[in-house]
């Protein structure tokens, strides 16, 4: 909370305008932010005292535990993978996935088994707990940075742990669902000091906001 403003940090792509448009249906309009051919990243909200930036999701988490951002919206992955000092406050109904251990049909023997596997994610931190604390199950993880679903087509890992939405992009590529690890969607967060010294405000924004959101 700097001069009066409540700083929001939203999560660059579909996740921000889906956030956008729930902001909206409580009478909070940041339309300049939906113009895609700029380039310009603060948003100021004069008259409702707000601001909103946007950011790389893995580094939404990071803005809102240093408190250079009150308020965060980012998914469930990110957070739980960045695993920083933020209050999560509310689940925004929207962005809804789910993290899934993925691979060729065959690899589920080798889970089965509990086997010494080698697993590719954008996820090491979500895998090895997966893995580690709940299976029991010593595997190897490589961490990657994209397009996961490489790593059994190339033969550089069993299996992937990522997120699978309509499930094309496995289907495409001959991989298939073997476990489901969590279901995910966007969620807010709040930056732990601000939600002492701002309670009252930062309490109505998730009242409002729980009210309008869609929970289907
Ligand atoms: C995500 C995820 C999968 C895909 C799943 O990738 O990593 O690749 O979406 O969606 P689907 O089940 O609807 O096919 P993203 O588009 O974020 O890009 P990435 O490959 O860089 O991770």
């Amino acid at each position: 909370m700097k001069d009066g403003y409540l700083t929001v940090a939203l999560t660059k792509g579909r996740l921000a305008d889906k956030t956008l448009d729930l902001f909206s249906r409580i009478g909070i309009s940041m339309d300049e932010m939906k113009d895609r051919d700029s380039r310009k990243l603060i948003f100021t909200n004069e008259d409702l005292k707000l601001r909103f930036f946007l950011a790389k999701g893995p580094d939404v988490p990071t803005y809102v535990e240093y408190g250079a951002a009150d308020i965060g919206v980012a998914g469930a992955d990110i957070i739980m993978e960045e695993k920083r000092r933020v209050y999560e406050v509310l689940d925004l109904g929207f962005g809804k996935c789910r993290m899934c251990v993925a691979g060729p049909k065959e690899a589920g023997e080798l889970l089965k088994h509990h086997e010494m596997i080698r697993v590719a994610s954008k996820y090491p931190n979500i895998a090895r707990e997966y893995f580690y604390e709940k299976k029991n199950q010593t595997v190897d993880i490589i961490k990657l940075n994209g397009s996961v679903e490489l790593g059994p087509i190339v033969g550089l890992s069993d299996v992937i742990v990522d997120i699978v939405e309509t499930g094309s992009t496995l289907k495409e590529n001959g991989l298939e669902v073997l476990e489901t690890v969590c279901p995910l969607s966007a969620r807010m967060i709040v930056n732990q000091v601000s939600m002492q010294m701002e309670t009252e405000r930062i309490r109505r924004l998730i009242g409002e906001l729980r009210d309008c959101r869609n929970t289907d």
